[in-house]
């Protein structure tokens, strides 16, 4: 845990500038090309699922999550999930992870879908989609393609692809 004063609150639309920058130095112009991306385009994140970190005024980390279905079933997909280089390594990651998974189980949702490192989503649930079982909109290396049930065996007979769900 943190030994920063952070405070992990809801994202509003003053941080969006700011939040647009992180994402610019955590990823890069080639963000907009990730298959993650894809699944995300002209959708409007979760109001109430995605948080911020702060410490003092500064944002220093972000999470969104937004509405998918993968096949019939809806779903979340869960990014991006940055935190400012300085700041990295001191629990911030985590911290904005479980607040969002929190809210998640809490307003009902059942299943998180999300491309990124194994080793690092491990330690709050998620495991990798055995491969095939979810198709996604673009190239995705199969051992980053990760899955968490907010619910007991909520993934069991979900299959699919992965696709925005405009609301
Ligand atoms: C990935 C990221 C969000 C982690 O945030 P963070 O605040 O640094 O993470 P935390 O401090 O909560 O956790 C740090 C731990 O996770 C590990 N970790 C961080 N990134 C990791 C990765 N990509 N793979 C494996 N482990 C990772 C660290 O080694 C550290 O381990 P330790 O606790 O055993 O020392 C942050 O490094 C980041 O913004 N990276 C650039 C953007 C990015 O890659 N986002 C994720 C997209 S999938």
């Amino acid at each position: 845990m943190t030994s920063l004063p952070l405070d992990i609150l809801a994202e509003t639309p003053d941080y969006a500038l700011a939040i647009e920058k992180l994402h610019e130095r955590g990823f890069g112009p080639g963000r907009f090309a990730r298959t993650a991306f894809r699944l995300r385009e002209g959708v409007r994140p979760f109001a109430d699922l995605s948080f911020i970190a702060r410490v003092g005024t500064l944002l220093v980390g972000s999470v969104r999550l937004s509405p998918i279905r993968i096949g019939a079933t809806p779903a979340i997909l869960l990014g991006p999930l940055a935190v400012e280089p300085a700041f990295m390594a001191r629990g911030i990651g985590t911290a904005l992870l479980e607040r969002s998974l929190a809210a998640s189980r809490e307003g009902g949702h059942r299943l998180v879908l999300l491309v990124g490192d194994e080793e690092f989503y491990a330690r709050v649930g998620f495991r990798k989609v055995p491969p095939g079982r979810v198709l996604v909109p673009g190239p995705v290396d199969p051992n980053r393609l990760l899955i968490c049930e907010l619910v007991a065996d909520a993934f069991e007979g979900v299959s699919g692809m992965a696709s925005a769900e405009r609301r």
